[in-house]
C-alpha cells in the first residue's frame, strides 16, 4: 500500500471508528427507578424537585437545574424544563427562568435557593405561571419566600414577577383565639431550626408572629382543581405546620383564604391530587436532605377535614421511601384515575447526581399504595388493584 492510500485508509477506518462510537440517544421503554436517566441528547436530565404539567397532549417537566459539588445546593443556573409525549423519553427544552448574575441584590441572584418549581396555566389570562420556594442569597433558609414567574408559552422564558410571603394581614379560615394574642419577644427575635420547636407551635405562636410580614412559605406545590381554582401548599410556621391558600384568579397572588393543616406535624415535600372526588396528599417529615418516611393524608375537600392515612410505602425502605423524597404526583392522560409518585433521592454533596424516583401509585380503598420496582412501565397502570 503506498503512503498516500495508508493514509486514507486510515483517516477513513477513524471516520467510521469516530461515528460509531457517538453515543446514540437512549429510547426508553419503561422507568428505571434511582437509574440514569438520559434526555434526547444523551445528556442527563437535571430537573430535580420538579413537578409534571400536561398541556396539549404533551408533558412539561419542570425542575431545579444542580450543578457539581457542595455549590449545587443552590440555585447557579436556574429552572430547567423537558418535554415528553410518553414519559419514558425527554427532549431537552432548556433553562426556561435563569438566575440573575452580577446582581447579588436581585431576588433570584445567583446562589440564592430556589426550590420546587411548579407551573399551571390559567385559562383565563392565558399565561403559563410558575411558582417556586426562594431563598434569597445569603440569608439560608430564613426567608422563607415564595416565587412568581410568567410566561406566554409553556417553555419559557419565563419572567420573575415577584417574590413575596404569602398571606400578610390574612388570618386562616381556622384561626384561634390563641393567635390573636401578643406574641412572646423571643419568639420574635429567634430563628428556628425548621425541622424542631422548643414548645408547640399555637403556644409559641408562630403564626401570629407572621400575620404583620406574611406567613413563612418553604417546600410548595401547587394544585387546580376542576373548577379552576388553584391552590399553593406549602410548608409555614418553621415548617411546622402546612398552608392551604387559595391563589387569585391570575394565579399571580393569594386570595386571602387559607387554612392550616397537620398543625405541629413537620410534614414538607407536599404533592396533592385529586382521585375519584376525593383530595389526597403525600409529603415527608423534616430531616433535611436525608430520606424519612412518607406521610399520607385524604380528605372529602381541599378545606379538609384532612385525615392521615400513615406512610404509603410499603416492602423493603419504606421506611425511608426508599431513600427518596416525594416532589409531585402526576396524573396520566388517557389513563382514567391513574397516577405516578414522583420524588428526588438527594445528593446534597454532589446534588446533579440526584436520582429520580418514579414509581406507580396503587389504592386499597382510601389508602395509597407505594412498593419498589427496579423497573415497570405505564400498562402496569392498567391493571392496578383497587
Ligand atoms: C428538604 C426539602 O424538601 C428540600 O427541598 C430542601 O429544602 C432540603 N430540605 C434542604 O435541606
Amino acid at each position: 500500500m503506498k503512503g498516500f492510500q495508508l493514509i486514507t485508509f486510515v483517516l477513513f477506518f477513524f471516520t467510521i471508528a469516530f461515528l460509531f462510537c457517538q453515543e446514540s440517544p437512549v429510547l426508553y421503554h419503561s422507568f428505571k427507578p434511582g437509574q440514569i436517566w438520559y434526555d434526547n441528547n444523551g445528556i442527563i436530565i437535571n430537573a430535580h424537585g420538579g413537578g409534571i404539567f400536561n398541556h396539549l397532549d404533551t408533558y412539561y417537566w419542570f425542575g431545579e437545574h444542580k450543578i457539581a459539588g457542595p455549590a449545587g445546593n443552590k440555585a447557579q443556573v436556574g429552572v430547567h424544563c423537558y418535554s415528553s409525549k410518553d414519559l419514558y423519553n425527554w427532549k431537552d427544552e432548556g433553562i426556561v427562568l435563569h438566575v440573575v448574575e452580577n446582581d447579588s441584590s436581585h431576588d433570584i441572584a445567583k446562589g440564592c435557593i430556589l426550590e420546587r418549581p411548579k407551573v399551571i396555566y390559567n385559562r383565563k389570562t392565558k399565561k403559563f405561571v410558575m411558582w417556586f420556594h426562594l431563598e434569597l442569597l445569603g440569608r439560608d433558609y430564613r426567608a422563607a419566600r415564595s416565587g412568581v414567574a410568567v410566561s406566554d408559552n409553556v417553555t419559557g422564558p419565563y419572567k420573575f414577577l415577584k417574590s413575596l410571603r404569602p398571606n400578610k394581614d390574612q388570618w386562616p379560615q381556622n384561626v384561634l383565639d390563641i393567635h390573636k394574642k401578643p406574641v412572646k419577644e423571643d419568639v420574635k427575635k429567634t430563628a428556628y431550626s425548621g425541622g424542631s420547636l422548643p414548645g408547640h407551635t399555637d403556644s409559641l405562636n408562630i403564626l401570629g408572629r407572621d400575620y404583620p410580614g406574611g406567613q413563612m412559605a418553604r417546600d410548595m406545590t401547587l394544585f387546580v382543581d376542576d373548577d379552576e381554582k388553584a391552590y399553593h401548599i406549602f410548608a409555614s410556621e418553621e415548617n411546622s405546620t402546612l398552608h392551604i391558600a387559595e391563589l387569585s384568579d391570575d394565579y399571580l397572588s393569594h386570595s386571602g383564604k387559607y387554612i392550616r393543616v397537620f398543625v405541629g406535624r413537620f410534614m414538607e415535600a407536599p404533592a396533592v391530587f385529586k382521585r375519584q372526588g376525593k383530595y389526597y396528599f403525600i409529603g415527608s417529615g423534616c430531616t433535611g436532605w436525608a430520606p424519612n418516611a412518607a406521610r399520607s393524608s385524604v380528605a372529602p375537600s381541599i378545606w379538609g377535614p384532612w385525615r392521615e392515612l400513615g406512610n404509603p410505602c410499603i416492602g423493603p425502605d419504606s421506611s425511608l421511601t426508599f431513600f427518596s423524597q416525594s416532589t409531585f404526583v402526576l396524573p396520566v392522560i388517557g389513563k382514567k384515575e391513574t397516577f405516578i409518585f414522583m420524588a428526588d433521592r438527594w445528593n446534597p454533596q454532589n446534588p446533579i447526581d440526584g436520582r429520580y424516583i418514579w414509581l406507580p401509585m396503587k389504592f386499597q380503598a382510601d389508602r395509597i399504595i407505594l412498593e419498589w420496582f427496579d423497573e415497570w412501565d405505564l400498562t402496569f397502570l392498567d391493571s392496578k388493584k383497587e
